[in-house]
């Protein structure tokens, strides 16, 4: 964390600096205190207690601002701080791969991006001010005890021991628990965003009770750990106050004794000397509780900053190839080959997912995959983007092994409309042009139309312009899966992945959309996931996968002929498609 906080060491250095002017003025003022009490008002002399109080009041003056400017200084430092620490995590959370995403899940993430960060930019904001503050107060307040009375400061030494070990025993126990809060307020959150996220399927399924008590009882186990691990520590408070008063009530005794045997003679015991001594006993006790409670905080900061790091230390799995540069230059064909590859999500390693593929698809081509749900259609071509890297065998781009392309490269080549379309609050236009913001409106409009979305747009309110709501709410299935689309041809990559991308269109658009990729998108090699055969049939070969292997490859005309899944689907869409009366 000192690495983030190095940029602003100035004002590291100035808060504490400051915070000593305005500690030195608190010191200071018993001091003067006392001369009031001892040399003024005993004595009767006015004139003394004008003079020392105004002197009081500039010491006063002089200390408040030193407290601003160490505030101001400190402000400045922890915020910058904050946020540089905020955005290196929400950096690496966006470079995280999926299966790291997938293991850490998404209220986590969000904890710590939100309270843990807070945690530990408040323990660097105590450390600058109330950890200087107290401590120096401590030793000051020794000091000047001491000056006082040898005796004095003894007896508050004695104490000591007394106070450590009860603010040892109360944190070695506490200290467990603070990782414990921090789960719990994952799972809060994890159900929070789950719930919000997913408010209309809630309502759909009118589970709002049910949700409601999932979340109550998350918050309620948030409620139970940290009322456990703050009633421990208010323990402490008391237990402070209890020594304090006991030492308060020793240095009385120890005072009076003293002014009984020395009171009046010169250098001895005075009242303003007590006072001046209790002013002290109360400064130092107060600040070793002080001291106690931060300690409590950094325990707590510091199973944040474990979390933190958990996050930006995490290793990078997927990453730019060694000789990047040189793959990057690769002539752009188009071509993809998959060399008895074979994949297992990680976590779940007892279940191949795809089972030793091998398969050469032709720059150019129109390969249609075709398969049942959980075959693992989503999973191979998710392996071309290295959204994941494959277990075994090999995966290639234009006769490069995709591991040696950099990343910005490679998913340049590849554009991808993932199965489920994703869009963001902004207008329609900017969600287009999101994989390519220079791109002319002309390009624009070219996109849409080609994704059959232009008539659509044209008939919102604000045409392009138009704003989409958070998930994209404001649109229909189809229509988010078309802005998807023209977002992904706008690219104008190699290759364009189509993932089960017009399941939501009916087949009039659908079979228009395909005539307009055939006619427009010619050069393109077009990989096209779906489940109807209508949606297929045109492609120049289809591949029918089944568990994880592959069942066969051909046109339409070879796989009916041969392929029984085939065959089984044709037959059970013949019907619909038929009614549907439209061939892609
Ligand atoms: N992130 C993941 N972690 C673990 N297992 C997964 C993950 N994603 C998918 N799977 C599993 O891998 C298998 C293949 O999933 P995949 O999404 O590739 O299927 P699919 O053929 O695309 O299905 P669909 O037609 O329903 O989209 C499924 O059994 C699924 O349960
Ligand atoms: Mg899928």
């Amino acid at each position: 964390m000192l690495k983030y906080l190095k940029k602003y060491w100035v004002c590291c250095i100035l808060a504490p600096v400051c915070m000593l002017g305005e500690i030195g003025m608190d010191l200071l003022q018993p001091d003067i205190m006392k001369s009031i009490v001892d040399d003024g008002v005993v004595k009767g002399n006015v004139d003394l207690i004008v003079t020392l109080g105004v002197k009081m009041i500039l010491l006063v003056l002089f200390g408040g601002v030193c407290g601003i400017l160490s505030g101001v200084f400190a402000n400045f430092a922890t915020r910058h701080f904050g946020n540089d620490v905020r955005k290196a995590v929400f950096t690496r959370i966006m470079n995280l791969s999926f299966e790291q995403t997938d293991a850490i899940s998404t209220g986590s993430l969000i904890t710590r991006l939100s309270n843990d960060v807070s945690q530990v930019e408040m323990m660097v904001m105590m450390s600058m001010r109330m950890l200087v503050r107290s401590g120096v107060m401590f030793l000051g307040g020794i000091f000047m005890l001491y000056r006082i009375s040898p005796k004095f400061a003894l007896i508050t030494i004695v104490c000591l021991p007394f106070v450590m070990v009860g603010v040892w025993f109360f944190l070695r126990k506490a200290t467990p628990m603070f990782s414990i809060v921090q789960k719990k307020l994952d799972q809060v959150n994890h159900v929070m965003q789950e719930d919000v996220a997913g408010a209309r399927v809630v309502k759909a399924y009118v589970r709002e009770g049910y949700e409601m008590d999932r979340f109550d009882a998350a918050n309620q186990e948030l409620v139970g750990v940290n009322l456990k691990v703050q009633t421990l520590l208010a323990f402490m408070g008391p237990y402070m106050n209890i020594i304090m008063n006991l030492a308060v009530i020793a240095l009385l005794y120890v005072g009076a004794l003293e002014y009984q045997r020395l009171g009046g003679e010169e250098g001895g015991m005075s009242i303003g000397s007590i006072m001046q001594a209790l002013t002290y006993v109360t400064m130092i006790l107060h600040s070793v509780t002080f001291l106690a409670n931060m300690f409590q905080m950094f325990t707590r900061a510091n199973a944040s900053m474990i979390r933190l790091r958990e996050v930006l230390d995490s290793p990078e799995i997927i990453t730019d190839g060694e000789n990047a540069a040189e793959a990057d230059k690769s002539e752009k064909k188009g071509s993809i080959r998959f060399e008895n590859v074979s994949f297992r999500y990680p976590g779940f390693s007892d279940r191949p997912v795809l089972n030793n593929i091998s398969l050469t698809i032709e720059p150019g081509e129109t390969f249609a995959i075709l398969g049942t749900t959980g075959s693992g259609k989503s999973t191979l071509v998710n392996l071309i983007s290295r959204f994941y890297d494959a277990s075994e065998g090999n995966v290639y781009v234009d006769g490069v092994n995709v591991k040696d392309f950099g990343l910005t490269e490679l998913r340049n080549r590849v554009s991808v409309v993932l199965q489920k379309a994703e869009l963001y609050s902004r207008s329609i236009k900017e969600n287009i042009t999101w994989g390519r913001p220079d791109a002319s409106f002309e390009e624009v409009e070219q996109a849409a139309r080609a994704a059959q979305a232009e008539d659509f747009i044209k008939r919102q309110s604000d045409g392009y312009e138009t704003f989409v709501t958070e998930g994209g709410h404001s649109l229909s299935g189809g229509q988010k899966q078309r802005i998807s689309i023209a977002r992904a041809l706008l690219k104008h990559s190699e290759i364009l992945i189509l993932d089960d991308s017009t399941s939501a269109l009916d087949l009039r658009t659908e079979a228009a959309f395909h005539e307009a990729l055939r006619r427009d998108y010619q050069g393109i090699t077009k990989i096209i996931i779906a489940q109807r055969i209508a949606s297929v049939r045109g492609a120049d070969r289809i591949m029918v996968l089944d568990h994880g292997n592959i069942s066969a490859i051909g046109t339409h005309e070879e796989l009916l002929a041969s392929c029984d899944l085939y065959q089984e689907i044709y037959r059970s869409q013949l019907k619909s498609d038929e009614k549907g009366g439209v061939r892609s």
